[in-house]
């Protein structure tokens, strides 16, 4: 089958287009449409072919019931057999848009269409490309969303024609969804009404026109033995090809956890992707990062999420780590889908910070324009198991100097460039839990414990790693004596770093 996509503009609609489209529907065939949400797989909802049609096109088990959109309020009637008062509020406040209602269904809604279930999920989209559709179908279309069974929910035209090429009549391409994640589903057969899977329309808003409703227990992330109520909600849905893992804590200690989990599993070999919002994806520098959209408008993460997690099935990465985000307003509905899409595994940001003494260190020297920014950068060019970032600082800064020139030059000689560095001043945001300071001479070391304190996290560099000697400056000094501090300071971070990586490698032995 080949399968035609047209472009159509929600604010200057091409009827005709419409009319195409409706015909197909009707004559039992699929087509694809933009909805508020995510972009549905259409087909006649009265059609039992249709319904089988569907099914085929998105490899989905048939006793997964689709939703029925309609396009009138009036619609309603006709396939549900008794619409409560609290339903008619509902709809009246809500519809259209990202709410889907179940009801008791009537004969005339196949059970094809249900999944064999009594009941009949309804909703009225707001988009108005849907409307028409609907309108021009006679009314009632029957529309999952248009993936691939077990891919995250399509966002965009491309993201269909990448599952659907060749399955379906159509598609239309109208731009991308404005919500990004499915309309939240209500139970109007429970008393009190459920929320089946959580979307937009959080169980606040509802509270706020119906009163108390309740919530299936397995949309909100906790283990349970029960089987969901909506029975699309029981599969790994909106699964990316990779190993995604949700990383909690607060946000700082996310940030730390995932660069030191995407820094360990660089070390193995494997490729990693991580999810990052706007606030923090500048904190991240190895593997493929994404940004998600901005902490302070939530819904831009909503409206980012799937597409995200295609782009990263493109990419090949084997694991995915993502930052988690608050459990407010459409946070809900993020959190759930992401848990989903993690099939549940989550990791404590805190337990892996806690696995790492240290993640700074920084060497100071006098003027940092030296020595101190030397062992910086052998330090940087070493194979390290763990992920610090590594920093040099003076006791006495006065303005950024670049490095001194010597120093340079028999950095150059070794293959190793400082051209980059600037000098700065040793401050109070250097010192403290988890930043190990390595000073080149014992004054430097004991000024900063007497206006800091000792945590037990200074040191002289040779003292860290078991040597005598002192390192003092070479101000004056002519380039041999460069020489020989780049042999000395290349002796002493070899030491360093086996030192670091035995400890790293114990650290994650305690944690097996
Ligand atoms: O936003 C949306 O709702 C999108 C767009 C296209 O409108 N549609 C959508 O459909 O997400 P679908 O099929 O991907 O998800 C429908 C969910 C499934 O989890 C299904 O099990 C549940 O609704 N559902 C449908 N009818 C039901 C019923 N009678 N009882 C319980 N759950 C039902
Ligand atoms: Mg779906």
């Amino acid at each position: 089958m080949k399968t035609i996509m047209k472009k159509i503009d929600e604010k200057n609609m091409d009827m005709q287009v419409i009319q195409e489209a409706g015909e197909i529907l009707k004559n039992g065939g699929l087509v694809a449409f933009p909805t508020e949400t995510v972009y549905g797989l259409g087909a006649n909802a009265l059609d039992e072919e249709a319904a089988k049609k569907t099914y085929a096109a998105k490899g989905r088990p048939s006793d997964n019931p689709l939703i029925v959109h309609i396009a009138e309020v009036q619609a309603l009637e006709k396939i549900v057999d008794n619409v409560s008062r609290e339903a008619e509020v509902l709809a009246a406040r809500f519809w259209p848009g990202p709410l889907t209602m179940i009801f008791k269904k009537s004969g005339i809604v196949p059970y094809g269409t249900t999944g064999g279930l009594e009941t009949v999920a309804v909703r009225m989209p707001s988009n108005k490309i849907a409307r028409e559709l609907i309108l021009a179908a006679g009314g009632y279309v029957s529309a999952p969303s248009a993936n691939t069974s077990g891919r995250p929910s399509p966002t965009t035209a491309a993201h269909v024609m990448d599952d659907m090429d060749g399955k379906i009549e159509m598609i239309l391409d109208g731009g991308s969804a404005e919500i990004g994640l499915e309309s939240t589903i209500v139970d109007m057969t429970a008393e009190p009404p459920m929320i089946l899977r959580p979307g937009a329309i959080t169980a606040d808003m509802l509270e706020q026109v119906i009163g108390y409703v309740s919530i299936d227990e397995t949309v909100l992330g906790i283990e349970s033995d029960k089987a969901p109520k909506a029975p699309g909600m029981k599969y790994r849905h909106y699964a990316p090809k990779a190993r995604l893992m949700i990383v909690e804590g607060n946000i700082r200690e996310e940030v730390l956890a995932i660069r030191q989990l995407a820094f360990d599993a660089i070390q193995k070999g494997k490729h990693v992707g991580i999810i990052a919002s706007a606030e923090t994806i500048g904190y991240y520098s190895n593997g493929i990062i994404k940004n998600i959209g901005s902490r302070e408008n939530e819904k831009t993460i909503a409206r980012n999420l799937y597409a995200v997690l295609r782009e990263f099935d493109e990419e090949q990465v084997d694991e995915i780590y993502s930052e988690s985000f608050a459990l407010a307003g459409i946070g809900n509905a993020i959190m759930n889908r992401l848990e989903k899409a993690a099939g549940h595994l989550r990791i404590s940001a805190s337990a892996v910070i806690k696995r790492q003494k240290y993640r700074r260190i920084v060497f100071v020297s006098a003027t940092d324009t030296c020595t101190g920014p030397m062992a910086a950068e052998m330090l940087r060019q070493k194979k390290l198991y763990q992920e610090y970032v590594i920093d040099s600082r003076g006791m006495v800064v006065l303005f950024p100097e670049p490095v001194n020139q010597k120093a340079e030059a028999v950095m150059k000689s070794a293959r190793m460039s400082m051209t980059e560095h600037k000098a700065a001043a040793f401050t109070s945001a250097d010192y403290g839990t988890g930043i190990l300071v390595l000073t080149m001479d014992r004054g430097q070391k004991e000024k900063i414990i007497a206006e800091y304190g000792d945590e037990g996290n200074v040191f002289t560099l040779c003292e860290y790693v078991g040597e005598d000697e002192e390192i003092l400056s070479l101000h004056g000094k002519p380039l041999t004596e460069y020489g020989k501090r780049l042999e000395l300071l290349s002796k002493l971070i070899d030491k360093l770093t086996e030192k670091l990586n035995k400890a790293a490698e114990e650290g994650s032995m305690e944690n097996v």
